[in-house]
């Protein structure tokens, strides 16, 4: 039997994205998993217990009208010398495969107790969770950002304030197990690490 140890090591390793070709057709996640996903989410360590994350979940129609949105971005702010047509007409076929989109935001604390930051980091700790979560759920997906994300009209779609920021969209479904996973792989911790004795 797996040693506590082991196990964790183990979820840690295992959690992984799976990106919108990855999650089958028409597969549908039901509310409440991502209720429990995002309570989850919301065990992550924060700062003065400050819990800055909000998360506007689009599901039905509003994932289709979601992609329309980012397309429509996408157009509008992206030089000609950038744009991408496959990555245009793309928008119109990811809602078929995605089930919930999550905007994962970070709510500026009112008080402004610790600085911005500590907000985002706190926040990026509950995405872990998610991503964490998903193969226990028997569910897929992955941290979707990028200039449509970051942009001021998509500030305005998520209806933002001045001091929130997105983190990014966490896109769900139900993972297609019939295509196969490319390896994964991390440079040696050794190599990003300075011992100091
Ligand atoms: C902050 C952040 C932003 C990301 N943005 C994107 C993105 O815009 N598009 C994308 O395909 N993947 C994105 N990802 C997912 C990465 O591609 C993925 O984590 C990376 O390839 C490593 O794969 P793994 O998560 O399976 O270990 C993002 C991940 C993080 C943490």
């Amino acid at each position: 039997m797996d040693t506590k140890a082991q196990k964790i090591s183990g979820w840690i390793k295992n959690r992984k994205s799976t990106f919108v070709s990855g999650l089958k057709e028409g597969g549908k996640i039901n509310d409440d998993l991502i209720e429990h996903l995002l309570e989850n989410a919301s065990w992550a360590p924060t700062h003065g217990l400050v819990q800055p994350w909000f998360f506007r979940v689009y599901t039905g129609d509003a994932v289709k009208h979601f992609f329309s949105k980012q397309k429509e971005i996408y157009k509008l702010i992206t030089p000609p010398t950038k744009f991408k047509e496959h990555k245009y007409k793309g928008y119109d076929e990811k809602w078929k495969r995605v089930s919930h989109i999550v905007a994962v935001i970070a709510k500026r604390d009112p008080y402004k107790r610790f600085p911005k930051q500590e907000d985002i980091v706190s926040v990026a700790c509950g995405v872990q969770n998610i991503y964490l979560s998903l193969d226990a759920y028997g569910i897929a997906g992955y941290l979707s950002t990028g200039d449509v994300c970051y942009s001021p009209q998509m500030r305005k779609y998520l209806q933002l304030e001045r001091d929130d920021e997105v983190l990014g969209f966490f896109i769900l479904g139900i993972p297609d197990h019939a295509l196969v996973s490319t390896p994964r792989v991390r440079i040696p911790v050794s190599e990003k690490t300075q011992w100091v004795r």
